[in-house]
């Protein structure tokens, strides 16, 4: 006997509301109070109920693939979703790129956008709103890969980098050329590729027997050029300056070398700079950026082909992972490449 399909009446009995709250959780959740929105859609994941019409969406799904990323501002998700749509374009499919969810109407809204195109499935590179996504993705029996941090939740196949790895090459590479003192910027802690860099930072100053102190942090709660350039200004105000920035992506790298710049300091003989991320500015600065590459094309290409796999061969498959290195790229902010057993 198969399992018994859950239906709107289900979820309204367990969650003790009318079908039209029901209704308007799905459609319309910003006419529904937020206790209320909440607890439907506890019930709605912990039932398994999928929409009909999601279920319906499957049998006659379109050749487009869907890439959600945070925003556009950044070019490393523009990276990304150019390797998804490469992994479409093998496969004969097209992809619509959309901006992440912020709030559950946002993510409806998203939804009726997947059904009304009929979305064969999506990357997901939602940061902090992945939770709220990956919900409505499940609800509506969307297919999904997570791009660019682990699976939330079981299930879900994913693309990452190794960012442990990524914070302690960072770190190693500075103590190498003789740095003791290091400001990290810091991005927000709700995302676990943020708190990954943090830990492989920590990891490599205690390997090299330095007490804790040579790193110090200044928390960020944004990752954008602007909130570099306010990072940088608290940075100059330090009493006891650092020699060295270490940044939690390459946008608040860019916006702190143009604080210190323009303050008049050198990089790197006053002070030395390194990001994350590789996107493709880090070259191109008014001093070329030392970072840590993460691997955003080739996330998105990995991603996109799970997901062709999933939703082009015979169904669903079981959740896969894969996790990319990351990669130092040195230049000109931290002193640029050196020969062979230069000096320090
Ligand atoms: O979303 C901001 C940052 O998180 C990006 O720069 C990238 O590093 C991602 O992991």
């Amino acid at each position: 006997m198969g399992r018994r399909i859950i239906g709107v009446k289900d979820v309204a009995r367990e969650a003790g509301v009318s079908l039209g709250t029901v209704s308007n959780v799905l459609n319309r959740p910003e006419i529904v109070a937020a206790t209320t929105r909440t607890r439907v859609l506890s019930v709605i994941d912990s039932l398994g109920y999928v929409r009909a019409e999601g279920a319906r969406l499957r049998e006659s799904a379109s050749r487009v693939l869907a890439v959600m990323v945070p925003d556009l501002t950044n070019p490393f998700f523009a990276a990304l979703a150019s390797g998804v749509e490469r992994a479409a374009r093998e496969a004969g499919l097209s992809v619509m790129v959309c901006t992440g969810a912020r709030d559950p109407a946002e993510s409806a809204r998203h939804m009726a956008l997947m059904s009304s195109h009929q979305v064969r499935g999506a990357v997901l590179s939602c940061g902090e709103g992945i939770g709220t996504t990956v919900s409505a993705f499940r609800r509506n029996a969307v297919p999904f890969v997570v791009a660019d941090q682990h699976a939330p939740q079981p299930g879900a196949s994913s693309v990452g980098v190794d960012d442990v790895t990524g914070g302690r090459l960072a770190v190693r590479h500075l103590v190498e050329r003789g740095h003791r003192s290091i400001v990290h910027v810091s991005g927000p802690d709700r995302l676990q590729q943020i708190r990954d860099r943090r830990r492989g930072a920590r990891a490599a100053v205690t390997a090299a027997g330095l007490a804790p102190t040579a790193l110090r942090e200044l928390s960020c709660d944004g990752l954008t050029v602007a909130a570099g350039r306010e990072a940088g200004h608290r940075v100059l105000a330090l009493a006891d300056r650092p020699t060295a920035v270490l940044c939690a992506n390459d946008l608040l790298a860019l916006g702190v070398m143009q604080a210190l710049y323009t303050a008049g300091l050198r990089i790197p003989d006053d002070i030395a700079l390194v990001g994350h991320d590789d996107i493709e500015f880090a070259g191109s600065a008014v001093v070329p950026l030392t970072t840590v590459a993460r691997p955003a094309a080739a996330m998105g290409l990995h991603a996109g082909r799970l997901l062709v796999e999933d939703t082009c061969g015979g169904g669903p498959r079981e959740p896969r992972h894969v996790v990319l290195r990351p990669e130092l790229v040195v230049r000109e902010s931290t002193g640029g490449c050196r020969s062979a057993g230069a000096g320090l």
